[in-house]
């Protein structure tokens, strides 16, 4: 059975800890240690106060679910530990310096780094364009107000743009918009719109290459505790932990 260390124990860490099926959480590690006590209460984890005590803790792959900055400042040190790593802000490998160093680590420690598909879905056919191109990558995404931290009364285009601008804007919000640009290695018209009646997360992801053609609209329910944070996000994270080591692998 995997055993995993959970870095971030806010929403998604909850979600996580409280559902574990096919893998056991044996640590974990929040700047907030009061939220870390409550993950461990509902999975019996090792709660560990600093990073580096996490680091000697007996968990073979680390779950991300904190921040950017959080994998900016500890990635390497979990590949460096000889322990694989799950990574949620994905934003944090818009930076091409970063992402180049880390996937260089994880080859010379022959450890691994799972971007998982989070809030959006799709990845599977945009990672066909090494084989045939992806032309065109558009992604128009819909959230409330309490999400994006903005307070507005009417339907707003608050960025349109880069992936790798608009997460440097909205770092808590945009993360898809990385996935696809690294799915796909093509640049994503990303928009991102405010909306007062929105009770959902709502990404269209629009794609065209020599395959042909989608449309996906995936309208997440957010979750209780966090407007910005799609349940699909903490799903895809389960999913991936429960299936990662079984001998029939599904999909891309
Ligand atoms: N890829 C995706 O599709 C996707 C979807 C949803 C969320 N996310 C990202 O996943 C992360 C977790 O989401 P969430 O809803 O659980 O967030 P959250 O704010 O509810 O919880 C994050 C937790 O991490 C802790 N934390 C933050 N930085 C830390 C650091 N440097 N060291 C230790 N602890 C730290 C915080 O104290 C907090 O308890 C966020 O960065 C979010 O943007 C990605």
């Amino acid at each position: 059975m995997k055993k995993v260390g959970l870095l971030g124990c806010g929403n998604v860490g909850h979600i996580i800890a409280g559902r574990c099926d096919g893998f056991v959480v044996t640590a974990v590690y929040d700047v907030d240690t009061k939220r870390a006590q409550e993950v461990a209460d509902l999975c019996g984890a090792t709660v560990y106060p600093d990073f580096d005590g996490f680091m000697e803790s007996d968990a073979d792959i680390i779950v991300e679910a904190a921040s950017v900055a959080a994998v900016r400042e500890y990635a390497q040190a979990v590949l460096s530990k000889g322990k694989d790593i799950i990574v949620l802000s994905v934003g944090a490998l818009a930076d091409d310096a970063l992402r180049n160093d880390i996937e260089d680590l994880a080859t010379r420690t022959g450890r691994r780094v799972y971007i998982p598909s989070g809030a959006i879905v799709g990845l599977d056919g945009l990672k066909t364009g090494d084989f045939a191109k992806i032309t065109r990558v558009v992604l128009r995404t819909t959230k409330s107000p309490a999400s994006l931290g903005i307070a507005t009364d009417t339907r707003m285009l608050v960025f349109k743009g880069t992936a790798v601008d608009c997460i440097r804007e909205f770092p808590k919000n945009i993360n898809v918009a990385v996935a696809i640009e690294l799915a796909s290695g093509v640049k994503a018209d990303v928009e991102l719109w405010v909306d007062p009646a929105a009770t959902q997360n709502i990404h269209e992801l629009i794609y065209e290459g020599e395959f042909g053609e989608v449309t996906i609209t995936v309208r997440n329910n957010p979750s209780p505790d966090n407007p910005a944070t799609s349940y699909l996000a903490a799903l895809s994270i389960l999913t991936l932990l429960r299936n990662i080591d079984r001998p029939l692998q599904i999909g891309t």
